[in-house]
């Protein structure tokens, strides 16, 4: 569609790597493993454990990163850039060659080994998009430590959880984030989270940024930039494959987060193999993923992946729009020569919104090669744009917080497949991709159902969930035996293309971030004036998806609407945070139930995508379907044709 297909022997390639990582996964990944700089390279490539999981390279020996840093200066790239900071909310442009990111790092680590932070310690990493954030991800790693990346955007209340949760020794934070030309103070967040959690750490160390100073609380605060002036390089320990980089707390269907536990070996290998297999990239190519640390996609491909592959990564602290207008992401990638943009399609509906004709483009994307698509299904409609306007391969790819990498992509650097708009591609080599019924039965091509992946899952993929291996089975394994659940429904074509259609559960998607409506209902039905509530993902034409709460007010009680609204906006901002983007209440009279008094929230996604009205014979009160409806209507709630 919008760029040229591989030619057959390619696509062979393609088929080949496919099969071999299906027949012989241990082979085919034992390559992969030969790629990297090891302490111990693996000799055990893949086992079963007697819990019945599977582990990957069990004997092998590594520090990620070593791999990521000291390695390329080794191999004498220690002048090549390593890192670019890019913050038009604050004027700043900034490059780190390999040699000064590695110093910065080592420092690092020494000032959090001085902290006493060493192998098997958790570290709360807090941090707007700084380098500061990458450097103490990387220190933490270079000890041998975990870290625990929170998302700026969340609350104090979401950051106690993840405290309580991980029980760091440390953690690290900035004075502030800056959103457009609003600064937010991440200090009294913190302050605030340490007042409700449980587990106190030791210290915190602040990085003072200087749009504003925040007050220390010493002994237990201390100041990034005083401490580095002191610190000595710390040396990489090394660590076992199996031993965890990171928690990276992912909502589920529940209040609670879940703690998403990647591995040092497997992830190391899984993102070696994306970059130049999934993304074609080479030594020196420069990566640029407009994401955010606290999110997967910037511990994969902002800091690990392209660090490790030897390429030079993107740090952008802006918004695609605003910063300072539709142009910003045109001009990032003209000004760094950016070969491999990664964005959410949302970033791109916001451009598209702003500028529809794309006239702010005006700038030399020659170096430009792909442009990669995920957090969200790329919408027809975009894609298109985005073809007509730039002039580039736009690959949708799928994957998921638990993967840490791709599942399904065009996998350009194999061989490149003609495109078919809503797809997310053909699954990776390493992924056994299957359609199941609710039975677990596999379905035919063009059949919707549960996409589940074939254990075992290939290396990088989550092992665990932190400290509660119960939720791990119960959440992905337990569903479809022999199968990880992905908790997305969809279906594959007569050509092997997967459709990634939504969620089967109660996650909703926001402008590419994951969350919770269970969540929100929890919250909700605090209020005092609520009697039950329900809260689903409905269409937004630039989030992809908004929540909106559906709530019945107890007997009695009178709260005029507009003011029932700005509370319950308040109460959720308060306890998840400003990315839950909950802005829209309605009251209504009854919520459809089924005769155990389950509601039925697939109905009312249902018809808020406009699909046709059907009524389920498990209903109790069949007339609230139309009365609901109604209502849905005639607030505008529902979408006129299904997506
Ligand atoms: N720290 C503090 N607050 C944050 C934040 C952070 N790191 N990130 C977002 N927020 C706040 C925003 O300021 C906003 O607050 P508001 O409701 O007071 O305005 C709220 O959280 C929602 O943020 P966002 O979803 O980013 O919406 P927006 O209206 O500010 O911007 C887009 C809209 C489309 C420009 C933006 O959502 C975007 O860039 N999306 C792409 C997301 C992306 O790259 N996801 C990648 C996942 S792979
Ligand atoms: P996260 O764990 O935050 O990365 O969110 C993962 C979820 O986002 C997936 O389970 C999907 O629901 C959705 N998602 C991510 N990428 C895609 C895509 N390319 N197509 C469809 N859905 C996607």
């Amino acid at each position: 569609m919008n760029a040229a297909v591989s030619p057959v022997s390619q696509q062979k390639q393609y088929q080949q790597q496919f099969q071999q990582a299906l027949n012989t996964p241990e082979l085919f990944w034992a390559e992969q493993a030969k790629q990297l700089p090891w302490y111990k390279a693996p000799n055990s490539i893949l086992q079963q454990l007697t819990s019945g999981h599977y582990q990957w390279f069990g004997d092998a020996v590594l520090n990620i990163a070593y791999m990521a840093l000291d390695y390329h200066i080794e191999q004498g790239r220690g002048e090549q850039t390593a890192l670019i900071f890019d913050s038009p909310v604050t004027n700043t442009k900034q490059q780190f060659s390999y040699n000064q990111l590695q110093h910065q790092v080592a420092c690092f680590a020494g000032v959090l080994q001085q902290q006493g932070v060493s192998k098997g310690d958790r570290v709360v990493i807090y941090m707007p998009m700084i380098p500061e954030a990458a450097i103490a991800m990387l220190a933490v790693a270079r000890l041998g430590a975990i870290h625990s990346v929170v998302f700026g955007g969340f609350s104090a209340q979401e950051l106690a959880v993840r405290i309580d949760d991980a029980k760091p020794k440390l953690v690290v934070s900035a004075s502030c984030g800056i959103e457009v030309s609003r600064i937010i103070a991440y200090k009294p967040l913190l302050d605030k989270a340490l007042q409700l959690s449980k587990h106190q750490p030791t210290n915190c160390i602040i990085y003072q940024r200087e749009q504003l100073i925040a007050p220390m609380q010493p002994p237990r605060d201390i100041d990034w930039q005083h401490a580095m002036q002191h610190a000595l390089p710390a040396p990489c320990t090394p660590v076992k494959a199996t031993d965890p980089l990171y928690i990276l707390y992912t909502s589920g269907t529940t209040g609670k987060p879940k703690g998403v536990v990647r591995d040092n070996g497997g992830y190391a290998v899984a993102l070696n193999y994306s970059m130049r297999h999934v993304y074609n990239c080479q030594i020196g190519d420069v990566f640029w993923a407009a994401s955010d640390v606290g999110w997967v996609v910037g511990h994969s491909y902002i800091v690990y992946g392209p660090l490790i592959a030897g390429c030079t990564t993107v740090m952008y602290e802006g918004k695609p729009v605003m910063t300072p207008d539709a142009g910003a992401f045109w001009r990032v990638c003209a000004e760094y020569k950016v070969n491999t943009l990664f964005a959410a399609p949302t970033a791109f509906r916001a451009i598209r919104k702003e500028d529809p004709e794309a006239s702010l483009q005006q700038y030399d994307l020659s170096a430009l090669r792909y442009i990669f698509m995920a957090g969200e299904r790329l919408d027809p409609a975009t894609l298109h744009w985005a073809c007509e306007k730039l002039h580039k391969p736009v690959i949708d790819h799928w994957w998921q917080t638990e993967t840490g990498w791709p599942i399904a992509a065009n996998p350009i650097g194999i061989a490149h497949f003609a495109v078919k708009p809503g797809s997310s591609s053909l699954p990776i080599p390493g992924y056994n991709v299957q359609i199941l019924s609710d039975q677990g039965r596999r379905l035919r091509p063009n059949e919707q159902g549960f996409i589940a992946l074939k254990l075992p899952l290939p290396p990088g993929c989550l092992t665990t969930i932190w400290q509660d291996e119960q939720r791990f089975h119960d959440s992905y394994l337990s569903t479809f035996a022999g199968y990880y659940d992905s908790g997305d429904g969809g279906y594959i074509d007569e050509d092997g293309y997967l459709f990634v259609m939504g969620r089967t559960d109660d996650v909703i998607n926001v402008a590419g971030h994951r969350l919770s409506t269970g969540e929100m209902e929890q919250i909700v039905a605090n209020h005092p004036a609520i009697a039950e509530c329900c809260v689903i993902g409905i269409h937004d034409a630039i989030k992809g998806q908004q929540p909106l709460a559906m709530v019945l007010l107890k007997n009695g009680q009178q709260i005029d609407d507009t003011i029932l609204q700005a509370e319950l906006v308040a109460m959720v901002r308060e306890e998840i945070g400003a990315v839950a983007s909950f802005k829209q209440v309605i009251v209504v009279p009854r919520l459809p139930k089924t005769r155990s008094g389950k509601i039925l929230r697939k109905l009312l996604r249902g018809i808020t995508n406009g699909e046709p009205l059907s009524i389920p014979s498990t209903i109790d009160d069949p007339d609230s379907v139309p009365e609901i409806a109604a209502i849905l209507n005639q607030k505008g709630l529902v979408m006129s044709s299904p997506q």
